[in-house]
């Protein structure tokens, strides 16, 4: 393995070089901590988006899925506590102009008081004392610039399956207990982003809510643990890179009860990129009150009503992809030559085969290119006929591809071609005409 101190500058240079994530308006200087997934990353994380909705959505009928939208009315956000309370303490320098957390481990003294010193100026008794900035990006809704008009991007998708909840439970019938899924954007005018797509100012989630019965909350939030965790080794991820961290009661957001991180060992540390909280009724009660709609339920079995407790499920789908492309990664010697290979999950995997003519000559090209077409049908494949095959193999490991697909000699006479697997550089004679089939039985899972 390469050594952690630069395998995140590996990564982010291979994520641009292989067409996995490029700095956003890069051309005018790059737009801080904000990133575009070009072509392999766009498949990379729609794979791990929808892996998350049919093992949530699809493969449960206790959840229903939401597309709500990213503009909310702004009392949402009175009501959910993020107008108040979704701040972060910041000091300015009044000689350089720049702004800090509160709590910088860089700053020395106290800010506001003469003895405090900038980090980045060196100046004392130049920064102000702590002052609360929202995390919230503001825009106008309309054509005129005034507080009324004031609207938010969401910091969260979960509001979105709140106000939505008695519209969800009526439509599709469902009891509680039971749950609303959604994928979606979401924004947050962070002071600190950083290390690549690990904190950046818009950002995917994948978010569940649970509506559950006061009471069996505790259950149900040792169920969705388990189920979590679960996924996440199923996604192919190193459990030993894997951990739980609960919250201490300064680290609860002000919304939960109880609150479970789930982390990756990071090259900068162990990090959140999962959370799974116990929001009691702290939603649904504030719409109710902020609302003045009723959002309680009344239990058919046992004619009482409650206002649901809610167990949230909620993970970044960027960071989720930063933590499956760190897993992946791997250098190691072939035949006295270095290979970088990404060894992601084939369910994962961008492109799940790519297929190389030997040589571009006695009928090679064209069996090639009627297999791609076929495989294209049902896989997203590519082609590749520049360079020396072994050129061709290290281009894929570096995409990730699992299977390497070669049409050589032998293929024009007995229609079979060569299949190497990318992580034991096993080769094996298939029959063109079985490839289909040969793909589906190695790439599910
Ligand atoms: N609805 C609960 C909620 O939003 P959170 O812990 O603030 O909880 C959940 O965020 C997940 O969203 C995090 O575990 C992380 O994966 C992702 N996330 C949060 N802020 C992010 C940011 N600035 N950049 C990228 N992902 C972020």
């Amino acid at each position: 393995m390469p050594s952690t101190d630069n395998v995140m500058e590996k990564l982010v240079s291979l994520a641009k070089r292989r067409g996995f994530v490029f700095q956003s308006s890069e051309i005018y200087g790059g737009l801080g901590s904000v990133w575009d997934y070009g072509p392999l990353g766009v498949e990379l994380k729609k794979n791990i988006k929808e892996r998350w909705w049919r093992s949530m959505v699809h493969e449960r009928e206790d959840i229903e899925g939401l597309d709500a939208a990213i503009l909310m009315h702004p009392k949402v956000w009175e009501a959910s506590g993020h107008v108040a309370g979704f701040t972060d303490p910041l000091v300015d320098c009044k000689h350089c102009k720049n702004r800090f957390r509160a709590d910088d481990p860089r700053i020395k003294g106290t800010p506001g008081q003469p003895d405090a010193q900038c980090p980045a100026c060196g100046s004392r008794g130049t920064l102000t004392a702590p002052r609360l900035f929202n995390l919230m990006f503001k825009t106008f809704l309309g054509p005129v610039e005034e507080a009324a008009a004031v609207v938010y991007l969401r910091p969260e998708t979960a509001q979105g399956i709140y106000v939505n909840y008695l519209n969800v439970l009526q439509s599709s019938r469902q009891k509680i207990p039971f749950g609303i899924a959604q994928i979606g954007k979401a924004f947050r005018n962070e002071i600190t982003p950083g290390n690549f797509i690990f904190r950046t100012r818009e950002f995917e989630q994948m978010e569940m809510q649970f509506f559950v019965k006061p009471g069996t909350d505790q259950e149900w939030f040792e169920f969705w643990r388990n189920q979590r965790m679960q996924w996440l080794v199923g996604l192919g991820v190193r459990a030993e890179k894997l951990r739980w961290h609960q919250h201490t009661p300064d680290e609860l957001a002000h919304y939960a009860k109880e609150a479970y991180d789930i982390q990756y060992e990071f090259p900068f540390g162990w990090q959140e990129f999962e959370g799974i909280h116990n929001r009691t009724d702290f939603d649904l009660s504030r719409h109710q009150e902020y609302s003045g709609k009723k959002l309680d339920y009344l239990d058919p079995a046992t004619n009482e009503r409650f206002v649901p407790y809610v167990v949230e499920t909620s993970a970044g789908a960027d960071r989720t992809a930063l933590v499956v492309m760190l897993d992946a990664y791997s250098e190691e010697e072939v035949g006295g030559e270095k290979r970088v290979v990404l060894r992601f999950h084939p369910a994962l995997a961008p492109l799940k085969a790519a297929v190389f003519p030997l040589v571009n000559k006695d009928g090679m090209p064209e069996l090639a290119r009627r297999l791609y077409d076929d495989l294209r049908r049902h896989y997203n494949v590519f082609y590749d006929d520049g360079g020396s095959i072994g050129r061709r193999y290290r281009r894929q490991d570096e995409a990730g591809t699992p299977f390497g697909i070669t049409i050589d000699g032998q293929s024009t006479a007995d229609g079979t071609v060569t299949v190497r697997d990318r992580d034991t550089l096993g080769q094996e004679r298939v029959a063109a005409d079985r490839l289909v089939s040969y793909l589906e039985g190695k790439l599910q899972g």
